[in-house]
């Protein structure tokens, strides 16, 4: 059983209609209710995209400069689980008179499926910002056409591990005399106005950024799925590294989507970065692990995904991170004249590490921020690419005994301050007054005896 539901996105019916409108719209509410409440079912969702399109100037001086202009995304049938909330879905009505100028895509979703799509549906209840670019798009080496138009879509939703690349595909209208063009696009719009396409290909991650310990290995996460009849019987993978304004290959991968013996790897620059070719082949998976991570690992990777003409991409951010190792330069601290009590943070990574020295006395519960910091010495650089910092402290003598002298490090990569600590302990009696108490001592115990 399914039934056709909508969330509206930024986007409302109201702005198409009056109270006749709201209340077709609580009847098909009522009615959908009542037939998939207990059912799993497919939702409509409604985006509010922006189309970019690239203008074209006379002169072509100044570089390309870019038209925005507001668009509408519906994504018929998306899979909805029966633990899915009903309360905030309403249909999907297209506006009652079709107008040329809006630009609403209606695309459906069925196959390929998006993956994580819910992530769209919870998206608005959940205060989300969804992005949402529509853009044209031209296959490799096809001649630009109308009919089939192709469109590029870019999603992502903020704060949420959700981003895929769309590629739609116009679906065939038949012309009929009452058929209207958008005026924007010079494409045919269907019945209801909407521009009627399809998902061919998409290439997706569950993970837009990933942190993971120097040496350690990590799973960069990117897939793709097409649509039923294959575009294509082989796909590309090209991964690549941008950091600093300098990009490079890192590896790139062609295999038969039907048949993994015929895979092979046409470039592998870095040792340890494998794609594995079965679970391209098999899921649409082209995740890339890479092993034993360096500092110059870290940057921004794009994941390509070429089958056929239609390629699309991914990018995930890599941030190596390695805490630090802190210790003091004293185990205990006696104090008769001022001290330098140095704080060593050593091999960490990345560079920003804040350091901070606190005082706790006997009397106080709290720990106290030092009046004098300290001075710090420059960031040194190992081979591997980790820093390593000090702090020396002149710790003055009227410092209590008792008290603790605590360096306190903040870094990315603790999830807490970390906290070394001396305590200042008194100073034992001097010799000397043992030996002069000890004389006096001595000479009145004589003195009485003669
Ligand atoms: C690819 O496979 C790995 C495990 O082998 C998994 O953790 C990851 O989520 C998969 N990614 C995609 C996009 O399917």
């Amino acid at each position: 059983m399914s039934a056709s539901l909508l969330i509206y996105c930024n986007f409302t019916a109201q702005k198409h209609g009056a109270s006749p409108f709201m209340m077709r719209i609580i009847i098909l509410l009522f009615a959908h209710f009542m037939t998939c409440v207990w059912a799993d079912g497919v939702a409509d969702v409604v985006l509010s995209c922006t189309l970019v399109e690239e203008e074209v100037r006379l002169g072509g001086m100044g570089g390309a400069a870019f038209t925005r202009t507001p668009a509408t995304l519906v994504f018929r049938d998306v899979a909805v689980g029966p633990e899915e909330s009903l309360e905030m879905l309403t249909p999907f009505v297209p506006p009652s008179i079709p107008d040329p100028d809006l630009i609403l895509f209606e695309a459906k979703v069925s196959s390929p499926e998006i993956p994580n799509a819910e992530v769209l549906l919870h998206a608005d209840c959940n205060e989300q910002e969804v992005m949402c670019e529509i853009s044209r798009y031209s296959p490799r080496g096809m001649q630009e056409s109308l009919d089939p138009a192709y469109f590029m879509v870019s999603l992502s939703v903020d704060g949420v591990d959700f981003s895929t690349a769309l590629i739609l595909q116009t679906l065939k209208i038949e012309k009929e005399r009452s058929t209207l063009t958008q005026n924007k696009l010079g494409l045919p719009l269907s019945q209801t106005g909407t521009l009627l396409t399809e998902v061919i290909f998409l290439v997706f991650t569950h993970i837009k950024s990933v942190s993971a310990p120097l040496r350690g290995d990590v799973l960069l996460n990117c897939g793709f799925r097409q649509q039923e009849i294959p575009l294509a019987q082989d796909a590309g993978i090209e991964w690549r590294l941008q950091h600093r304004g300098k990009g490079r290959k890192v590896l790139e991968m062609k295999t038969k989507l039907d048949d993994t013996e015929g895979a092979t790897v046409v470039y592998g620059d870095r040792v340890g970065s494998s794609v594995d070719a079965a679970q391209v082949a098999g899921e649409g998976n082209a995740s890339m692990t890479l092993t034993r991570l360096k500092v110059v690992d870290e940057g921004t990777y794009i994941c390509t995904v070429s089958i056929g003409s239609f390629h699309a991409q991914q990018v995930i951010q890599l941030h190596v991170i390695q805490p630090p190792h802190v210790s003091l330069s004293e185990e205990k601290l006696v104090l008769k004249k001022a001290q330098t009590l140095s704080c060593h943070c050593s091999k960490y990574y990345p560079l920003d590490s804040q350091l901070e020295w606190l005082s706790l006395s006997p009397k106080d519960t709290e720990p106290k921020p030092f009046a004098n910091q300290g001075s710090l010495s420059s960031h040194r650089q190992h081979g591997d690419g980790t820093y390593s910092q000090s702090s020396h402290l002149a710790v003055p003598p009227d410092v209590s005994p008792g008290t603790k002298i605590i360096c306190r490090v903040s870094h990315p990569a603790l999830d807490a301050p970390l906290d070394v600590s001396v305590l200042v302990e008194s100073p034992e009696p001097d010799c000397y007054w043992w030996v002069l108490g000890f004389l006096v001592i001595t000479v009145l115990f004589f003195y009485q005896v003669i």
